[in-house]
């Protein structure tokens, strides 16, 4: 078989590192998008979507270790309780990473509390054994770390911002599922 060799590009031939002159003058455009640019591509609203679906589930995530830090305190591992509630803060600021960036896409955050559990990707529970809580959560992390992941891979280059946010998220949802699961092996 025949291996087709790549030319290499020649001194005289133009080169595609070049900037878009047209994007570039129509973003002194469109004032209003703020930082969103007309090249910014058709996937905006998506994207809205898919950051107003993963604020719901960092919302509901909130609850469900609020929920688990009041009603585990007193039982036989304050150590989890304090955790639950570090993970709730965490959560929290999630949250608000998310919806600073819809407000900066020209969205509106969704923190509309009637819909909250049938946008969310993850579950609410309210297990009163310890373990059944501390399983209800990595299941809730794991949820999470694959949502953000498909994301991230959705996202690739359309808006490196977005992504760059997300990947911190996903690094910081994985290490609660292996505290987690830490937790659970004790
Ligand atoms: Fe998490």
């Amino acid at each position: 078989m025949k291996i087709a060799r790549a030319t290499p590009p020649s001194a005289g031939q133009p080169s595609d590192m070049v900037l878009d002159e047209a994007a570039l003058k129509a973003a002194s455009t469109n004032l209003d998008d703020g930082p969103v640019t007309p090249s910014y591509g058709p996937h905006r609203e998506a994207i809205i979507k898919l950051l107003n679906d993963a604020l719901a589930t960092e919302l509901v995530c909130v609850l469900r270790y609020k929920r688990h830090h009041f009603t585990a305190d007193g039982l036989a591992s304050p150590a989890i309780a304090k955790e639950f509630l570090v993970h709730a803060n965490e959560e929290a600021a999630h949250a608000d990473l998310l919806a600073e960036r819809i407000v900066q896409l020209g969205g509106d955050p969704d923190f509309s509390p009637s819909t909250l559990t049938s946008r969310s990707h993850a579950d609410y529970d309210e297990s009163k054994d310890l373990k059944a809580m501390l399983r209800a959560n990595l299941v809730a992390e794991r949820v999470a770390v694959e949502s953000y992941r498909q994301m991230i891979h959705l996202l690739a280059d359309k808006d490196p911002t977005t992504r760059r946010m997300l990947e911190g998220i996903l690094a910081q949802e994985e290490e609660h599922a292996d505290e987690l699961k830490d937790w659970l092996h004790r």
